[in-house]
């Protein structure tokens, strides 16, 4: 996207020494980015090759996560959800970027932290049922099965220590009463609620699910969907899922809109309470910035002000202007009226 920026609407002058020796000051102590964040990815790419022709399946993400969220990563097909959450998992490498998870540095971890990493950092479900559960094990066994492999013994020494806790995780997931059942003696629903208590058997920081609730009905997606939400308010566990599921990116408070390879937007909900002590979900559509500053805006919105290859901007005190680029750009009597003309100070840019 190109911008000119109007001349007297640019940003504001620094108006002394003083004054650019703070801007510096405060820059300098700003926390590094995605410094108290469990996920960070920068700028991440990831390029496939297949016969010859190049794939960028990520161009430049950039995505925080923070511990303990519940959250829905969305976006049309071919857009780039698996093969970050791949790359996420320690699956897949990145191309180009910096992308870390609990301290884990993804692009430099060597083959030995890798594997610690994938058994004991992340648990993983995937939209295949069968995919998740070993069918020759019922569903208690298949949860042992990490801990057995896992080379962390805190907690989980004996036999006894590992079968208890698949009994409590089973349980908590409201699948208790499968424990002794293989996979093919289970529901859809089932095997996937008992393949989040497999993912959570070494008590990982984060669960990665790519399209959990994909081959199950409404209702039996809605009650998987309930056992994340268990496992992230009963353990803390930091949930990133990736759906089509509408009730399932509606019911988590933060939902990152991913489109070309990089996030283009987020839903941000939270409960608010009217004066009749009556609650409901607000909802906010927020643009992601990314960390060069580059803003995509809405086709529709572009469209409606016939915006093409450039725009006016003009910083406010509490906003930023985007003006269609016309010969005489028309003063914006709306924000006028609602600031008072006090709250321009600057000319207007000719
Ligand atoms: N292993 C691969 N080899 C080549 N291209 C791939 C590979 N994996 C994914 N892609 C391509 O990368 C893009 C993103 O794919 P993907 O991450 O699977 O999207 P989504 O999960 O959002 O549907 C697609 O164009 C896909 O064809
Ligand atoms: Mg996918």
């Amino acid at each position: 996207m190109t911008t000119t920026v109007g001349e007297t609407g640019g940003r504001a002058p620094v108006s002394s020494l003083a004054d650019l020796e703070r801007a510096v000051t405060e820059r300098r102590e700003r926390p590094a980015y995605g410094e108290d964040a469990l996920i960070s990815c920068d700028r991440l790419v990831r390029i496939f090759t297949a016969d010859g022709v190049e794939v960028q399946a990520l161009q430049g993400l950039d995505l925080l996560v923070g511990k303990g969220e519940l959250m829905a990563l969305v976006g049309a097909s071919g857009s780039g959800k698996s093969t970050l959450l791949n790359i996420l998992a320690g699956l897949d490498v990145p191309t180009a970027g910096a992308a870390s998870v609990g301290g884990y540095d993804l692009l430099a971890m060597d083959a030995k932290s890798r594997l610690r990493y994938r058994r004991d950092v992340v648990g993983f479900v995937w939209q295949q049922t069968a995919r998740n559960l070993l069918p020759y094990l019922t569903a208690a066994q298949n949860v042992v099965l990490p801990m057995q492999l896992s080379g962390r013994t805190e907690g989980l020494r004996t036999k006894r220590q590992r079968a208890a806790r698949a009994t409590e995780l089973l349980g908590m997931l409201g699948v208790g009463y499968c424990h002794d059942r293989h996979p093919g003696q289970m529901s859809g629903g089932e095997q996937q609620r008992a393949a989040i208590a497999v993912a959570l058997a070494n008590n990982p920081a984060v669960i990665l699910a790519d399209e959990p609730t994909g081959e199950l009905d409404s209702a039996t997606g809605e009650q998987v969907f309930a056992s994340f939400r268990t496992a992230n308010e009963e353990l803390g566990t930091t949930v990133v899922v990736v759906t089509h599921d509408h009730a399932v990116a509606n019911a988590v408070r933060r939902t990152v809109a991913i489109r070309d390879g990089r996030t283009a937007s987020e839903v941000v909900r939270h409960t608010e309470v009217d004066e009749h002590g009556q609650e409901s979900v607000v909802a906010r559509e927020y643009a992601t910035v990314d960390r060069a500053g580059r803003l995509q805006l809405p086709r529709d919105y572009t469209d409606a002000l016939a915006i093409e290859s450039r725009v006016l901007l003009e910083l406010e005190p509490d906003h930023i202007g985007v003006w269609p680029d016309r010969p005489k750009p028309a003063r914006p009597e709306t924000a006028e009226a609602q600031e008072g003309p006090e709250a321009r100070e600057a000319p207007e840019a000719e």
